[in-house]
């Protein structure tokens, strides 16, 4: 995905990746989050590593070995890994061209020279970029100046977070989900309401434009008077001539 623009790119997935490395506080000094999006390159990072030792040894999950390490040689288990991972500096896993089932909590075990052994993990959560929404008007019905909108914004088998605004002003949270179901007076509509997809790589969304008193459109009114001003004025002088 980052093909053209190969080094801004990097250098904004490395950032993206600093900023979503953070110690837990619940599961131990050692735990650490990383949040990637499928089809990167993603190094899982490891602090305080003992100056000696003499193995180590990654997991995907507490059986399936990934890769060991010991006297400077390293070993490549079997594994749905193999081919896209590599020891990067400081002995922490790179893996190559992450996809979504590659997220898992991974284990890094060390065998110090004085014969103890410690235990890092790292829990690695892959999103892909949420899909550009559409919203669906399920229904628009006007009862004595009052109007009940109901619009939609699914998306199946996706991870997603729904944020619905009016104007740009989020709704409460009370009303945020993938369907949105209010009724608005003269007094309290909004010329437009937004649905905005997210998790936590990415955000979309779709808008459509309200006219009282219970009309959605795609485009609103106001656009439509700026194109026909546009269109118009060069016409009207052209008129008053003839
Ligand atoms: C491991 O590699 C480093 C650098 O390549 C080297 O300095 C060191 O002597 C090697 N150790 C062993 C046990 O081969
Ligand atoms: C992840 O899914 C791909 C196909 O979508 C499959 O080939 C691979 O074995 C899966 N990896 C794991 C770790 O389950
Ligand atoms: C989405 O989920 C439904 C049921 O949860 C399943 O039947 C369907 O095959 C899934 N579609 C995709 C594209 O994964
Ligand atoms: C608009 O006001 C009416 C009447 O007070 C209320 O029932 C409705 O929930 C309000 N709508 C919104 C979107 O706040
Ligand atoms: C949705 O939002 C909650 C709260 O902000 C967050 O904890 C969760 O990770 C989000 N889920 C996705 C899929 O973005
Ligand atoms: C919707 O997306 C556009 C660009 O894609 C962005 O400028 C705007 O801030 C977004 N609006 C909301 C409410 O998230």
């Amino acid at each position: 995905m980052c093909s053209q623009r190969q080094k801004p790119c990097l250098a904004l997935e490395l950032l993206l990746l600093f900023h979503l490395v953070w110690p837990t506080s619940t599961q131990g000094p050692s735990e650490h989050r990383v949040t990637a999006i499928s089809g990167t390159n993603v190094c899982l990072p490891i602090s305080n590593l003992p100056a000696k030792y003499i193995q180590l040894t990654w997991f995907y999950t507490t059986n399936q070995k990934i890769l060991e390490w010991e006297s400077n040689q390293t070993l490549l288990f079997d594994s749905e890994f193999k081919g896209r991972v590599s020891l990067g500096q400081n002995q922490n896993l790179c893996i190559h061209n992450v996809q979504k089932n590659d997220s898992s909590t991974y284990i890094l075990r060390v065998l110090t020279d004085s014969g103890t052994e410690k235990e890092w993990h790292t829990r690695l959560e892959v999103y892909d970029p949420v899909p550009k929404p559409e919203i669906e008007i399920q229904k628009t019905q006007e009862v004595d100046n009052r109007c009940h909108l109901q619009l939609s914004c699914r998306m199946p088998n996706q991870s997603i977070n729904y944020t619905w605004y009016r104007d740009s002003e989020p709704f409460p949270t009370g009303l945020q989900n993938s369907v949105l179901d209010i009724i608005v007076e003269p007094n309290n509509y909004s010329t437009f309401y937004t649905c905005q997809l997210s998790n936590p790589v990415s955000s979309k969304n779709d808008t459509v434009y309200f006219t009282p008193p219970c009309k959605l459109g795609r485009s609103s009114a106001v656009a439509w008077i700026v194109t026909w001003l546009i269109v118009m004025v060069p016409i009207i002088p052209g008129l008053l001539w003839t």
